[in-house]
């Protein structure tokens, strides 16, 4: 079983390489199953498909190809099966506040309803070994980041707010009914959540073991992609996900030789190592701009081939994290892989929310999550192969440093 995702900045070629690397897999003989969230159809339109056939599929698996199959999820779909009671309490408390029925009904989609969906899925999937490989066309960073916080999030929900909810909703709800109009969950509604959780359990062991899962980062060599990308990068750490490859995507080919482009051509180049120094070990794959729009099968597969020449797109292209991001009593802990290095080689430095390693002449940089740069104080030290940085203190406003 192999899972990988697909993510990064908006725009920048997600959807293309998870179809590309999908057709691959299939194509070696592995049942595989692209999925997305895309509510835009992407991956149905890359694949040139009728869009009739989208709707009378409601969200379930079409099948592409040989051992291929893409899925989209239909919210509307998933709201009947996974969501019902949870559902029906909260349009039944948005109308009762005063909302009109429909908009309260698709007020009701909570934030977080789909990507569950989509999580659900994929336990299932990896439980009844269905495919071999599932690739996901992730959203664009903000919202896939979410996704991958959705399991620790539920977990600590349900350990330290669900029950005491529960129990306060029982004691509450008839005296409650006879005071106030806003209705208050049933027994229903919990069951249902619970039910939920139960039907969760596990996924993030499959999304945090690496023998299964990676994550593979989509980018363009361009300042601002550049730099959500290493945001992405440290945010999946946290979240103890393994990136083993980061797709260098729309790079000018060397045959153009149009001089319009030799600005384009400086800045990529300059961007593209500046990659290098940036996500070293992890490998990049540079992939050439086409002459066009990638649509369809064969530009897809085409796609493939540049991005992973003879290799087996399944491998993993990395093993072991570059960087681990903890937190232990308050204090966030990074440890940093750096091999050859004595103590006086080592300089560090923090600005705002970047911290700047510096080993010889070779200069990381890595981006901190917010929360780990809002700490006072920073401390590394050297341990074994790895340099370990502290960040501890209080959390401070941004901007006041
Ligand atoms: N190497 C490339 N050469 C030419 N066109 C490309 C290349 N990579 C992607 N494209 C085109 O760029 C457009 C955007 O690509 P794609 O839809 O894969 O991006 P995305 O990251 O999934 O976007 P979104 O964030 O909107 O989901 C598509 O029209 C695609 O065909
Ligand atoms: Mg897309």
């Amino acid at each position: 079983m192999r899972i990988i995702f697909f993510a990064g900045k908006g725009g920048v070629g997600k959807t293309s390489m998870a179809a590309a690397t999908g057709i691959q897999a299939a194509e070696s003989g592995r049942r595989t199953v692209i999925m997305s969230l895309d509510v835009a159809h992407s991956l149905s339109d890359i694949f040139d498909l009728e869009n009739g056939l989208l709707d009378r599929n409601r969200g379930r698996p079409i099948k592409v190809g040989k051992n291929l199959w893409i899925q989209e999820l239909d919210i509307q779909e998933e709201i009947s099966k996974n969501w019902g009671d949870i559902y029906k309490y909260f349009s039944l408390l948005l109308n009762t506040t005063g909302l009109d029925e429909i908009l309260a009904e698709e007020l009701a989609i909570l934030p977080g309803m789909e990507e569950v969906s989509l999580l659900l899925y994929i336990n299932r999937y990896a439980r009844e070994k269905k495919y071999d490989v599932i690739i996901l066309d992730c959203a664009p960073t903000g919202e896939s980041l979410r996704f991958i916080s959705i399991p620790t999030t539920l977990e600590w929900y349900i350990k330290k707010i669900f029950r005491m909810e529960r129990t306060i909703a029982r004691v509450v709800r008839p005296v409650a009914k006879r005071i106030y109009d806003i209705p208050l969950p049933t027994d229903d509604y919990f069951a249902a959540i619970e039910n939920l959780f139960k039907r969760l359990q596990g996924v993030d062991e499959i999304l945090a073991d690496p023998e299964i899962t990676t994550v593979r980062l989509v980018a363009n060599p361009e300042k601002i992609v550049l730099k959500e990308t290493q945001r992405a990068f440290m945010y999946f750490c946290l979240y103890r996900m393994n990136i083993d490859g980061i797709i260098m995507n729309r790079i000018i080919p060397r045959e153009v030789k149009d001089r319009y482009f030799d600005g384009w051509r400086e800045n990529q180049k300059r961007y593209l190592d500046r990659a290098k120094s940036y996500f070293s070990p992890i490998p990049i794959f540079p992939v050439d701009l086409f002459r066009s729009e990638i649509l369809g099968y064969e530009s897809l597969r085409d796609l493939a081939r540049k991005v992973y020449g003879d290799r087996d797109p399944l491998d993993r292209f990395f093993e072991g994290a570059p960087y681990s991001l903890t937190k232990d009593n308050g204090e966030y802990r990074l440890a940093i892989k750096l091999p050859f290095l004595t103590k006086k080689d080592v300089e560090l430095n923090k600005i705002s929310d970047e911290l700047i390693v510096r080993v010889g002449s070779h200069k990381q940089h890595i981006l901190l999550p917010r929360q780990v740069a809002a700490m006072d104080t920073v401390t590394a030290t050297l341990e074994g192969r790895d340099l370990l940085v502290r960040f501890g203190g209080e959390h401070h406003e941004q901007g006041k440093e």
